[in-house]
């Protein structure tokens, strides 16, 4: 089904055509008068050049043309030359019906869909979850949604950190520690135990203490170092170790992510992109775009129209290392020979937006993927800070604990909540789980995600102003209203949506209608925040037709079936679109 601006355009569009000008003048878009007007439209100013006529002159062409038609109940040029638009009551109503019955209710499938390779989360195999992970896993999962929503193929990769010196380090602790584990015997090179020698809790305290000494013992580290380029070179016990580091360290992630209602469909990592790596070389080398400096392989990014500097591209460090960049480089190799994408999308902490902007460029530059056949993007978001303006600690002082983080939150929620006693007390705490991943990704999505927020417990879980606590209350209260409406009327049939009568009903109609129109901006831009200022908007228009309309307790049966039938529907689309977020609401709350 056609979204409603797309309607309004297309008829006016007819309009300019039979009036004797160009179609393409008469687009439509919101109005950003809705003091004035619903829809407007600006094409008859561009068309002055166009035709050497005064503006108001082809705007009231094209206005009387309109004259009548059912859609609009106004069609009226305003000077200099713009026609302001309202929609016909009748026509909103039928839009409405039919929104009852479609299923995206009124988002259209993109006609050209893509293949996208989404990356994110990006978390590293052995270290703690921090703050910035988290935000990318809610702002990735949310693009991914909207993208699929779209009618797109996206193909998430956590892309793991897993071949870093975090591995040297735990490796170089371990052999300390534990000197007789089997894969440190340098006559072994099979049949290693299938047990891993750890449980998470060893690796949560083994890797900070290894990271620590690292920082203080020139020797450790230099011994950190030495295990890591073991590791890479393919020493069979290191490998079998660094196998078990990534199991148990991946059946953690994923349990912290369920929770977090976040899924990847691909689980690869840095690893996995080293075997493309020497041949990437050599072709950058043969191609003549890498060359050496100072000892380092590297390849030249800088562009004329740069404002700033942008250091060169680094693929070896002097002692032949691979880098970050060198990894991000291979794994695009990787993912155009296994899913030839139509996009890369990387969601990652902002702060390395240059390290994306080099590695973009050598990626086209060497040919890795041409810009017309594969576009690389990059969403870089900002901190999630406290309450003092600096990146968010728990509450005792350290990085992100992901299942406190989510407990904490719960636990504000259950405090605010207790006094309801229509639920049990088990109800209570599942409902506040549920509330209180809705106030964590409401509270990190409504920003626009580059910018920094402060994480504020109290305001995300408040249950007024715009948070997700006040999202999932509207629904909530929307099925009670339903659930009370069916027992009393049990043959009641719904379905049936009547014109809108006043200003605040009119803005609920068309606020529905402007799904489509959330989503597709959401879509296009990367922005998840689009989609909550959308359900925002639409609770408030929601909250102030209770306040006009009592629903209970209306006489006229038809328009009592035609209140439940748009509440109803505000639900549905509510329903979509906190999906898309990747949170639900609960029965009751
Ligand atoms: N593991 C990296 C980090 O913690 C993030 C990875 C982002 N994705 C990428 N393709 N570089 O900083």
């Amino acid at each position: 089904m056609k979204k409603l601006v797309d309607q309004i355009s297309a008829r006016v569009m007819e309009a300019f055509e039979i009036a004797g000008f160009d179609p393409e003048l008469g687009r439509c878009a919101v109005s950003n008068r809705p003091d004035l007007c619903q829809y407007q439209c600006n094409g008859a100013m561009a068309g002055a050049k166009l035709y050497r006529k005064a503006p108001f002159l082809i705007a009231q062409k094209v206005v009387d043309v309109l004259a009548g038609d059912p859609m609009f109940s106004k069609a009226e040029m305003v000077r200099p030359g713009f026609i302001n638009l309202d929609v016909a009551p009748e026509y909103l109503a039928e839009l409405m019906n039919q929104l009852e019955n479609d299923p995206r209710k009124g988002s259209e499938m993109d006609s050209d869909p893509k293949t996208i390779v989404l990356d994110y989360g990006g978390p590293n195999v052995a270290k703690p979850l921090h703050v910035g992970h988290l935000r990318s896993a809610i702002i990735g999962e949310s693009i991914k949604r909207i993208a699929r929503f779209k009618g797109h193929t996206v193909i998430g990769d956590v892309h793991l950190g897993d071949w870093g010196l975090q591995i040297g380090q735990i490796i170089t602790e371990l052999k300390l520690r534990q000197p007789d584990l089997p894969y440190f015997d340098e006559t072994k090179t099979e049949d290693f135990p299938e047990e891993p020698p750890f449980s998470i809790s060893d690796l949560e305290e083994i890797y900070p203490c290894a990271s620590k000494k690292s920082k203080t013992d020139e020797a450790y580290k230099a011994e950190a170092q030495a295990a890591t380029a073991k590791l890479q070179e393919g020493n069979p016990g290191y490998r079998a170790l660094w196998r078990h580091i990534i199991n148990v360290s991946v059946s953690d992630l994923k349990r912290n992510y369920e929770k977090l209602d976040v899924s990847f469909d691909l689980w690869k990592g840095e690893s996995d992109c080293q075997p493309f790596i020497p041949a990437m070389v050599e072709q950058m080398k043969a191609d003549g775009h890498a060359y050496l400096s100072d000892g380092a392989l590297v390849v030249d990014v800088q562009e004329e129209s740069d404002t700033r500097e942008v250091p060169p591209c680094l693929i070896l460090k002097s002692d032949g290392a691979a880098q970050y960049e060198t990894t991000d480089l291979a794994t695009i190799i990787q993912r155009e020979q296994d899913y030839h994408p139509d996009r890369i999308i990387y969601v990652v902490d902002k702060r390395q937006e240059l390290h994306f902007v080099r590695v973009f460029r050598t990626a086209y530059k060497t040919g890795l993927v041409s810009k017309d056949g594969c576009s690389l993007e990059f969403v870089g978001f900002g901190t999630m800070n406290g309450k003092d303006g600096k990146p968010f600690k728990t509450r005792d002082g350290g990085v992100l604990r992901l299942e406190y983080l989510l407990k904490d939150v719960a636990d504000a929620v259950y405090e605010k909540s207790k006094g309801n006693d229509t639920l049990s007390d088990e109800e209570l705490h599942d409902v506040s789980t549920k509330v209180g991943l809705a106030a964590i990704k409401y509270g990190d999505l409504s920003n626009q995600p580059s910018k920094d927020y402060i994480f504020d417990l109290n305001r995300f879980v408040a249950f007024e102003g715009n948070t997700g606590p006040y999202i999932m209350y509207s629904m909530v209260r929307i099925k009670s209203i339903l659930k009370k409406f069916q027992d009393a009327n049990p043959d009641a049939v719904l379905g049936t949506i009547l014109p809108p009568v006043g200003q605040k009903e009119a803005d609920l109609y068309l606020t529905i209608a402007r799904f489509g129109d959330a989503v597709d901006d959401a879509y296009a831009q990367n922005a998840p925040n689009r989609l909550c200022r959308y359900i925002y908007d639409l609770s408030n228009c929601l909250n102030q037709f209770y306040a006009e309309r009592n629903i209970m307790k209306e006489a006229d049966p038809a328009k009592q079936a035609s209140y439940v039938s748009v509440i109803r529907l505000v639900l549905e689309v509510l329903e979509k679109a906190v999906d898309l977020l990747g949170f639900e609401a609960p029965e009751r709350m």
